[in-house]
């Protein structure tokens, strides 16, 4: 039975240590089938996904992450972050995502997609696959570390000019579960009729 969605939509947070435990391809399959059904403008369906399990691409992936956090993330987010967090984006980009059995790198098609819309097209479909992920009791995560490497991402996964990736969603099964995440309520950003006026 599936869970609840609005339990699912409660629940989704990033993952980035997991088990060795397989994840199938009926299971992925499953997540880019909910991906797939995201809207994007003009329905172009600009997404195009390269499905990583290939432990020495996904350990290239995994170098591409650790160097955008050693050279730049790092400085970057210090003092930005929350200690816990900081830890943690520490963690997964040093080597927690890497252990993820797939990689699923996201990518947008700028020849299929209008340039204007192609980037917020493809997100939803992100969204999708981390809350299918959620409901099957997968974890995962929206990281763009990587992305940064963009050549050498193209390289990697024989990425034609016009498909450049957007986001890199380890996907496997949690090494731990995560408690819920913790979001501000809905009404600290809620304005009834014009900006100001309380929820
Ligand atoms: C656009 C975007 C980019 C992100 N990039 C990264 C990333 O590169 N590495 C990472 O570990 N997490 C990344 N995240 C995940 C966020 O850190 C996470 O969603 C947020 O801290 C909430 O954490 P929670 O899911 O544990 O509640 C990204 C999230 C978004 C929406």
């Amino acid at each position: 039975m599936s869970p609840d969605f609005f339990d699912v939509v409660t629940r989704q947070r990033a993952h980035r240590a997991f088990s060795d435990r397989p994840v199938t391809d009926h299971d992925l399959a499953r997540l880019l089938d909910a991906a797939v059904h995201a809207p994007s403008a003009e329905n172009r369906q600009p997404w195009e996904f390269v499905v990583v399990r290939d432990p020495h691409r996904r350990a290239a992936i995994g170098e591409l992450m650790r160097r955008g956090w050693e050279e730049s993330g790092r400085e970057f987010e210090r003092g930005r972050l929350p200690r816990a967090l900081f830890e943690d984006v520490e963690r997964g980009a040093t080597g927690g995502i890497a252990t993820a059995p797939v990689h699923v790198v996201v990518c947008a098609d700028v020849a299929r997609g209008l340039e204007q819309t192609v980037g917020s097209s493809v997100f939803p479909a992100v969204q999708n696959l981390l809350l299918a992920a959620t409901a099957l009791g997968l974890g995962s995560a929206l990281t763009t570390i990587a992305v940064g490497y963009a050549h050498e991402l193209a390289a990697l996964l024989a990425l034609p000019g016009h498909v450049r990736p957007v986001a890199v969603v380890p996907v496997g099964w949690p090494a731990r579960p995560l408690g819920r995440p913790r979001r501000d309520p809905f009404g600290r950003h809620t304005h009834r009729e014009v900006f100001g006026v309380p929820w």
